[in-house]
């Protein structure tokens, strides 16, 4: 337990924890994340190092705050044994204080191997699972450089069930290699057979420095794409699952609290090789408030072998022009929009640094203004990225 938290004025603002885990089985050709393919990754040795790490993180400015949520992401956290997972959120709880209704979200790989540590997991706390089937077709799978079938994805479903998770997210991708839209739905479709509460669905994206990037494969057309997603939507909300970002539907109650935060543009600590934190310290004026990032050695290795001092790669105090941005790319892609307030809470900055923005935004038929918040218009929506413009042109 911590003593009570020195946290700036910042309170308002819930904390989340990001832990990253760059270890896979075998690296896929479509991902960009910081992610190694490794046989014998040193599980122990970088649980260490992880609450090394927070230690470095609780000394920040603003960082003594209760945590809302704790997400695990890879890489393939899964690869993890329970006991090491426990030892970490053991560490974890040690150090910080955490809300009542915390999430700890794990995110985990199909695979049966993976699934027998499920029990575990839960015992550790992890009370939200996020699984990435990606497809139920096999052959797709293959084309996605993915080690399990379709069956294996069921399977690890049950056994996250048996486990006693009852808040379970399921990733899917659409637009795949060679992929038709009836393949889309049944892809869909099949994923809501197994009515997880939460489903993110993606559209595969050629990301520089991948396999895929360097030799790309024959992907649907930009017109069959935006079919994909409009039906994939109209079938989710058909089936009871409200979107509520771009790729985010959920059921009631069951919205990632986690990724909500960073889409409200809240703070959170970022501890694992490459991870990113944003912190925010409150000053004694309404106006005086600084936001930095922080980032992570990236590199596995380096991460683990750098000294404590050296563990951080940067830290950057964001200006105003970068903190309307990075609002507006984050707020925007929530359905619903953001709350007036929220800018100057997050930002420290006055309305009228983008109330011009929004105006004109409102005048294309890209936003609307309404009593509490501004929302994005269904066009809003589908030109995100002209949108999100104006607040990095101011215009
Ligand atoms: C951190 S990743 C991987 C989680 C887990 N290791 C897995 O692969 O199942 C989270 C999700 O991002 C999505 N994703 C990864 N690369 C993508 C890409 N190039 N385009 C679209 N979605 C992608 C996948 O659905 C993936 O499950
Ligand atoms: S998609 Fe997932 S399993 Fe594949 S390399 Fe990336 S993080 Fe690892």
């Amino acid at each position: 337990m911590t003593d009570t938290p020195s946290n700036g004025g910042a309170d308002a603002l819930p904390l989340a924890l990001y832990v990253h885990t760059p270890w896979c089985v075998s690296k896929c050709p479509y991902c960009d994340f910081n992610s190694h393919a490794a046989d014998a990754p040193p599980f122990e040795r970088y649980a260490t190092r992880l609450l090394a790490d927070l230690d470095l993180e609780l000394d920040r400015p603003g960082a003594r705050r209760p945590l809302s949520s704790v997400f695990i992401g890879g890489g393939t956290p899964s690869l993890f044994p329970g006991p090491v997972v426990r030892r970490l959120l053991d560490g974890v709880r040690e150090r910080t204080d955490l809300l009542p209704e915390i999430e700890i979200t794990l995110e985990a790989n199909p695979g049966t191997r993976d699934a027998a540590r499920f029990t575990d997991y839960r015992e550790a706390g992890v009370n939200r699972l996020s699984i990435g089937v990606q497809s139920l077709s096999a052959t797709h799978l293959r084309a996605l450089g993915r080690i399990h079938g379709p069956a294996e994805a069921r399977e690890t479903l049950r056994m996250a069930r048996a486990a006693g998770f009852d808040n379970i997210n399921l990733d899917m991708m659409f637009a795949l290699p060679g992929q038709d839209l009836a393949e889309a739905q049944r892809d869909l479709e099949g994923l809501i057979a197994l009515e997880p509460e939460h489903i993110s669905y993606y559209q595969l994206t050629l990301e520089p420095n991948t396999r895929f990037y360097a030799r790309p494969p024959r992907l649907p057309d930009s017109d069959l794409a935006a079919d994909m997603a409009e039906r994939g939507q109209e079938r989710l909300v058909r089936a009871g699952y409200r979107q509520y970002e771009v790729s985010a539907y959920a059921r009631d109650g069951a919205r990632c609290r986690h990724n909500l935060n960073y889409w409200q543009f809240g703070d959170y600590l970022g501890i694992g090789a490459g991870a990113h934190g944003k912190l925010s310290v409150q000053g004694p004026a309404q106006g005086d408030r600084q936001v930095y990032r922080t980032a992570k050695r990236r590199h596995p290795v380096a991460y683990l072998n750098a000294s404590l001092d050296d563990l951080a790669s940067s830290a950057r105090v964001l200006d105003a022009d970068d903190l309307v941005l990075e609002f507006a790319l984050n707020a925007l892609r929530l359905a619903e929009g953001f709350p007036r307030d929220l800018f100057a809470r997050t930002t420290g900055l006055p309305w009228s640094r983008i109330s011009d923005i929004v105006r004109g935004a409102e005048q294309d038929g890209m936003a609307r203004i309404l009593a509490d918040r501004i929302e994005p218009t269904a066009l809003g929506r589908r030109f995100l990225d002209d949108l999100i413009a104006r607040f990095a042109t101011g215009r």
